[in-house]
């Protein structure tokens, strides 16, 4: 490869002339001098400027229950982690915080939960679609995050309402994401790829994402994720940096690896910020969500994301009662937030970095509608 200067790769990736190789998408990632990245943020944020606007969509997330089958090793609301307080929201919680958001004017909500599969949650789930798709006569937008399904499964919610769904794969590269779950039929690498596709065929605008700097995970990985969220033509990303959760096997490893957790903190939100960056550069038109766990890295880590390539933001309206139980990383913010004055502050600071916050649409992925045209 010649020799590229960063300026002319980053000019190369906003022309939309040629896209980026693999070993450009791996010299951007490994930047480590501050200028370098502040460049790589503005190319980054001038091409979500081109294709989306200098704009923000909401969509309030309601973690409904910390009830999981599975166990992830980096996950503190994992099926054995017994110190987890386990809750499920009634249909009325649920009902009331979706009407809360559908009266901020939110546009859209994700209902997020712990992976089940039977056939009580699956009932419960549709009757919560179309309750929600009631009330906001049809406006409120949904996106589920509610793991891994049978094709039969994800047809009934999608006819119920839901139109997004965001499943990450954790890691797209086989051997690594067998490294971070059990060695069993229900964390099987080829079931949780297979049900992108399943979401995909049913019609859904669909996410994914993958855990940013976990222990012994390579920048080679990385542009690997980076790589298949372009092959599997994805609308959507939400992906954030792990932050360890100390009754979780994986912070073990963590703990040996790391200096300070200054040092560590400031690590894992530039690798964050970077492959955000990076993803728009490369995938341009998707839907990037600035999540939760940069915030927990830095108090202005969301606006970070944004200033990074991202546009949208998931502020958690849940119930502030069963936050505390859905702890799935240590630090996690808006444990005591209220949602009326988080709603208040979180507008403040969009608005001081200089983006307006879209209220009462969807926000639906522009590249949805391209490839699907
Ligand atoms: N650090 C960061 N993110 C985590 N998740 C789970 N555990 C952690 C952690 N320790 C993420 C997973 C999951 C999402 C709901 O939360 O990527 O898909």
């Amino acid at each position: 490869m010649p020799q590229l200067t960063l300026n002319n790769m980053l000019k190369k990736a906003c022309d939309n002339s040629e896209t980026l190789t693999r070993n450009e998408l791996k010299f951007l990632l490994e930047l480590e001098n501050e200028n370098d990245l502040q460049q790589l943020y503005c190319a980054a944020y001038s091409v979500k400027e081109k294709y989306i606007g200098k704009r923000v969509f909401l969509r309030g997330l309601i973690e409904f229950s910390n009830i999981c089958t599975k166990d992830c090793y980096y996950c503190g609301i994992r099926k054995s982690n017994s110190k987890v307080d386990r809750f499920q929201l009634s249909m009325d919680e649920i009902i009331s915080e979706a009407r809360w958001t559908y009266e901020q004017n939110y546009g859209s909500l994700v209902l997020q939960s712990g992976e089940r599969s039977d056939a009580s949650f699956i009932d419960f789930v549709e009757e919560a679609v179309t309750k929600i798709k009631e009330l906001s006569k049809g406006e409120l937008g949904i996106t589920l995050a509610l793991g891994e399904q049978t094709k039969e499964t994800y047809q009934r919610w999608r006819k119920a309402g839901a139109h997004r769904y965001l499943l990450r794969i954790e890691s797209s590269t086989k051997n690594v994401y067998e490294t971070i779950h059990p060695n069993d039929e229900l964390h099987s690498f080829e079931q949780r790829a297979n049900a992108l596709k399943l979401i995909q065929e049913c019609g859904f605008q669909t996410g994914t994402g993958v855990l940013i700097g976990f222990p012994n995970q390579t920048i080679d990985n990385l542009v690997d994720d980076v790589l298949f969220f372009k092959n599997i033509d994805i609308d959507m990303i939400g992906m954030g940096p792990y932050i360890a959760h100390h009754q979780t096997p994986m912070a073990l490893a963590m703990d040996e690896m790391m200096g300070t957790f200054d040092e560590y903190k400031e690590h894992q939100l530039k690798l964050g910020l970077k492959m955000i960056a990076v993803c728009r550069l490369f995938l341009k038109d998707i839907n990037i969500a600035s999540t939760t766990a940069l915030q927990a890295l830095a108090p202005n880590g969301r606006e970070l994301g944004l200033l990074a390539g991202g546009n949208v933001i998931m502020p958690n309206v849940t119930a502030t009662e069963v936050r505390p139980s859905y702890t799935l990383y240590e630090n996690k913010p808006g444990l005591d937030e209220n949602c009326q004055s988080s709603r208040q502050a979180l507008e403040n600071s969009i608005h001081n970095i200089g983006e307006e916050i879209c209220y009462g649409i969807w926000g639906d992925s522009a590249h949805f509608f391209e490839r699907t045209k």
